[in-house]
């Protein structure tokens, strides 16, 4: 395959009807050019990235405490899709929490489940906040849902999909390594989550028992693989991203440190498996290859944990709208922007937010732009207008309004980030592939950018052909089965039939 730059997916016209953008002024026109400099990951980038994160991921399974930590998840066999039995699942994702009762059917599964907000005061509290809210949305589940078929003293099996990073002693255990996403609760780090979690529930005397705690990746991938054998990968692209896959005992080196266990599990013969848990948002944290920009830079600097999770700030759906905003209010700064509309305050954008104040733009706001098929893009017009506005010296704010070549120039914006998103996310996956040696297979997608994102399968599946010199398709993105909820049901029933 010809070297490629993701510039060929960036455009939605035909090549045949020109280059849109011409009809832009040459301030924007050198504009665009220096974006598209910043922001484009050609063939040749990202098999240098995908080499790095081949032996990142190495290390990781090498020593504790690496970078990537690869971590040991005790999930150590699949399912063979026959797993019955009624189970709840906690998850605990990045926006929601969700109480799920699943009832596996050897095959298929029914769900039921509520759906909880998680106010930011949550997300940024106290530990006891957030346990105490985890363990009540729990309880009301419990007490809604409560079957006649349970039994006086019964207690419910419960699997516990917390979609941080954790170093895992047991299935059942869990050590908060960071908080990444934006959380920041006090003094969760370096505490088992599942004791948190199940001192919350033993003081309301919930009838259930926490069998095991996993990773929505993991998750991801035991689900799939519980209906299709051809998972080879469970990847979450959403608030954040990751993925898990499963690696043969005898390539997992750091193992040793985990003697106990490994005898009380018989794992750790030479053919004996287990999912790892790759945590690769970590992925160059010490800047060795990935082509940051300014506005990532900045996004790192303004973030909870600077130096962290460099990969994830760069691909995943939490930073996606935030980069087009650092470099949108940059250009206003700098005179580019938003200086030909004479701005009119209005007194019905109440729920305007100013452009300067962070994380006012989300991916959503990005693929609607993107997609805009109305004319003279009247719709991203509409859609900035109401969305955000621009301080106009007197505590007010003016609707921001770009001009038609402004919004042609916005929308290339738009492409050019969610291009780079896709093609660096194609990176870590490739590398997982290649050190599996695998060319085919379902890796088996779940969030908010895999599923909603109109064009992201077509831009990672050609970027993995891309990295792997193969056929598109030969690594195919496949949709996860509701992975933080069956998922986490067939990981405790896998547990319960040892
Ligand atoms: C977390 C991972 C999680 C991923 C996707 C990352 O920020 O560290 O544990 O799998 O987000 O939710």
């Amino acid at each position: 395959m010809p070297p490629q730059t993701g510039k060929e997916d960036v455009f939605v016209t035909p090549a045949e009807h020109g280059d849109p953008l011409e009809v832009l002024p040459p301030q924007l026109q050198k504009e665009r050019q220096r974006l598209e400099k910043l922001f484009t990951v050609d063939t040749e980038m990202l098999k240098k990235i995908t080499k790095r994160f081949g032996e990142e991921l190495e290390e990781g399974l090498q020593k504790q405490g690496q970078n990537i930590p690869m971590n040991i998840t005790w999930v150590t066999s699949l399912p063979t899709g026959q797993e019955t039995g009624t189970y709840l699942a906690l998850d605990l994702g990045g926006t929601n929490l969700r109480v799920c009762r699943i009832t596996l059917k050897g095959g298929d599964a029914e769900v039921e489940q509520e759906k909880y907000s998680l106010p930011s005061s949550i997300k940024t509290g106290t530990s006891d906040g957030l346990f105490d809210f985890i363990a009540d949305s729990l309880q009301n589940f419990v007490k809604d849902h409560s079957s006649d078929s349970q039994e006086d003293g019964e207690l419910l099996p419960l699997g516990f999909t917390f979609s941080y990073p954790a170093t895992q002693d047991r299935i059942d255990h869990g050590l908060l390594q960071t908080w990444t996403k934006g959380w920041d609760v006090d003094d969760v780090e370096g505490k088992d989550v599942a004791a948190l979690l199940r001192s919350a529930i033993e003081k309301r005397k919930i009838p259930v028992k926490l069998v095991a705690l996993m990773n929505d990746t993991t998750g991801a991938l035991i689900a799939s693989r519980y209906k299709d054998p051809e998972t080879i990968i469970g990847a979450i692209f959403g608030t954040g991203c990751n993925a898990a896959y499963i690696e043969k005992c005898r390539n997992i080196p750091k193992l040793k440190s985990y003697d106990q266990n490994i005898s009380k599990t018989g794992t750790g013969n030479k053919d004996d498996i287990m999912a790892i848990n790759c945590e690769y948002g970590a992925f160059d944290n010490s800047h060795k290859v990935l082509p940051r920009t300014p506005y990532d830079e900045a996004i790192d600097n303004e973030s909870p944990r600077p130096g962290e999770q460099s990969f994830e700030k760069m691909s995943a759906g939490l930073y996606l709208g935030e980069i087009f905003r650092q470099a949108v209010v940059d250009m206003w700064r700098r005179g580019v922007l938003f200086h030909s509309e004479p701005g009119r305050v209005d007194q019905d954008g109440k729920d305007r937010k100013n452009i300067e104040e962070p994380y006012t733009i989300d991916t959503e706001f990005l693929s609607q732009i993107e997609n805009d098929e109305s004319e003279e893009l009247a719709d991203s017009k509409r859609l900035f207008e109401a969305t955000v506005g621009l301080p106009n010296g007197e505590n007010q704010l003016k609707p921001l309004s770009p001009d038609g070549q402004e919004l042609l120039f916005l929308r290339n914006l738009a492409q050019l980030i969610a291009v780079r998103g896709a093609r660096l996310c194609a990176c870590g996956v490739s590398a997982l592939c290649q050190r599996q040696g695998v060319t085919t297979g379902h890796v088996a997608a779940d969030g908010s950018v895999a599923i909603k994102h109109p064009h992201f399968r077509r831009r990672w599946e050609a970027a993995v052909a891309e990295i792997l010199d193969s056929e598109v398709g030969k690594i195919q993105l496949t949709s996860a089965e509701d992975g933080s909820g069956i998922g986490a049901a067939v990981i405790v029933a896998l547990n319960m039939a040892k």
